[in-house]
């Protein structure tokens, strides 16, 4: 596809957020698996908890790109049957929004390290970043249909 084809530039800002979403996704990961030990948790907990409200707030803003800056618009407009598609992709924003408040309210009901709330942490954060990578591979797909279906590919 030749990026001077497009129709307007929301595939191109959707896009640039979905790679900057996935790297932020992996540094959650990372930051949530690397629990530190005795003295330090007070501290690994604090950055875990500001990690995470930054990384909502980014979320959130992006799903306001999609939902008001045009993008599902565009879908609903241009991919024949997507409705269904696009109401459950919307319906995803706000379980991923609630899943990570469950995060942060675990995060912040934990005062000192507890080995069993930390697992089922790793296992609420592993999900949501499942969700959430589906969640945008599921949109990668409908933004190839919507905005590049004239210049061929898989679809
Ligand atoms: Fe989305
Ligand atoms: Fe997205």
């Amino acid at each position: 596809m030749n990026p001077t084809d497009k129709k307007s530039d929301i595939p191109a800002r959707v896009e640039q957020e979905h790679a900057h979403l996935r790297r932020a996704l992996e540094e959650l990961r990372a930051s949530a698996s690397s629990v530190a030990e005795g003295e330090d948790f007070a501290q690994w907990r604090l950055e875990l908890m500001w990690q995470v409200r930054d990384f909502k707030n980014d979320l959130l803003k992006h799903f306001d790109l999609e939902e008001e800056g045009g993008f599902m618009r565009d879908v609903r407009r241009q991919v024949p049957n997507s409705d269904p598609q696009v109401n459950d992709l919307l319906e995803e924003h706000r379980e991923m929004e609630l899943a990570m408040d469950r995060v942060l309210a675990t995060l912040k009901a934990m005062r000192e390290r507890d080995d069993q709330e930390l697992t089922r942490l790793q296992q609420e954060i592993d999900e949501f970043i499942s969700t959430a990578l589906e969640h945008e591979t599921t949109e990668q797909h409908l933004l190839q249909r919507s905005y590049y279906r004239d210049y061929g590919g898989p679809e």
